[in-house]
């Protein structure tokens, strides 16, 4: 793991919209491992600027997002897909042929399960992931107690993941209580690993991510095995190592 202690959440930002330019740059037909969350909109932002000032090209780039809420649809302004088309995919050159998020709204979860490990298999494998944490220390939406073996598959979400993403919401009673996301084992077969973290509140997360025992207690430790993982976080995020 190689561990980048930055000054804030704009540097943070900065630096790993850098690393996944980089890697468009080097491989325009780059698959990338998207996040959501408050914590990548910063580096989301930056990226768009780096397109509009015609750095970097998105028209051959793939992407496939970590997870969806079950239940909801890409109408829902709370869905992944509602915020990924508005903080990232109407600003560039994407092509929507090759966004892949995980659709919330089937009625075959397990079928809609296996075709998206299939889509990111035919697409050759996740070239860099970018991971938020949760207080938790969940990855995507892969809460305490994981199984690590796991692949997409559906999830009921932790109380604390629930109650802390309830801030997006009107009310605690309207977030779903279920979600589709990737497995650890998805996550883990990306070749590049870049999580992100920033403020107090994720000191805790991230000091059992790097230092801590391997548990699914804390998914995201399972990371300390992963050959190439970069965990950029702020002073905050950082002050607990
Ligand atoms: C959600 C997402 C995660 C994200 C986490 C942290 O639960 N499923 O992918 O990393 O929240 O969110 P935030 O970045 O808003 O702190």
């Amino acid at each position: 793991m190689r561990i980048i202690i930055v000054e804030n959440y704009e540097e943070m930002s900065k630096k790993a919209a850098a690393m996944m330019a980089s890697q468009i740059i080097l491989k325009p037909e780059s698959v990338l491992g998207l996040a959501t969350g408050d914590t990548p909109l910063g580096m989301y932002k930056e990226l768009i600027r780096m397109y509009n000032e015609n750095m970097i090209d998105f028209s051959k780039v793939k992407t496939f997002n970590l997870d969806e809420y079950y239940g909801l649809g890409k109408d829902s302004n709370q869905s992944y897909n509602y915020y990924m088309t508005n903080n990232l995919f109407k600003h560039i050159n994407i092509d929507k042929e090759n966004i892949n998020i995980p659709n919330g709204m089937v009625k075959n979860i397990e079928e809609e399960c296996i075709s998206y490990e299939k889509r990111i298999k035919e697409a050759g494998g996740i070239d860099i992931q970018v991971l938020g944490i949760g207080v938790n220390g969940h990855i995507g939406f892969n809460e305490p107690d994981v199984n690590f073996e796991a692949e997409t598959h559906l999830v009921n979400l932790d109380e604390k993941t629930i109650e802390s993403n309830s801030r997006f919401f009107k009310c605690i009673e309207e977030v779903p209580t279920k979600a589709i996301s990737m497995g650890i084992k998805t996550i883990m077969h990306s070749k590049k690993i870049v999580l992100l973290a920033n403020g107090a509140s994720k000191a805790d997360a991230i000091a059992k991510t790097v230092n801590g025992k391997i548990s699914p207690e804390v998914p995201a430790s399972i990371l300390q095995l992963h050959q190439d993982v970069a965990i950029i976080v702020d002073k905050e995020a950082a002050s607990k190592l």
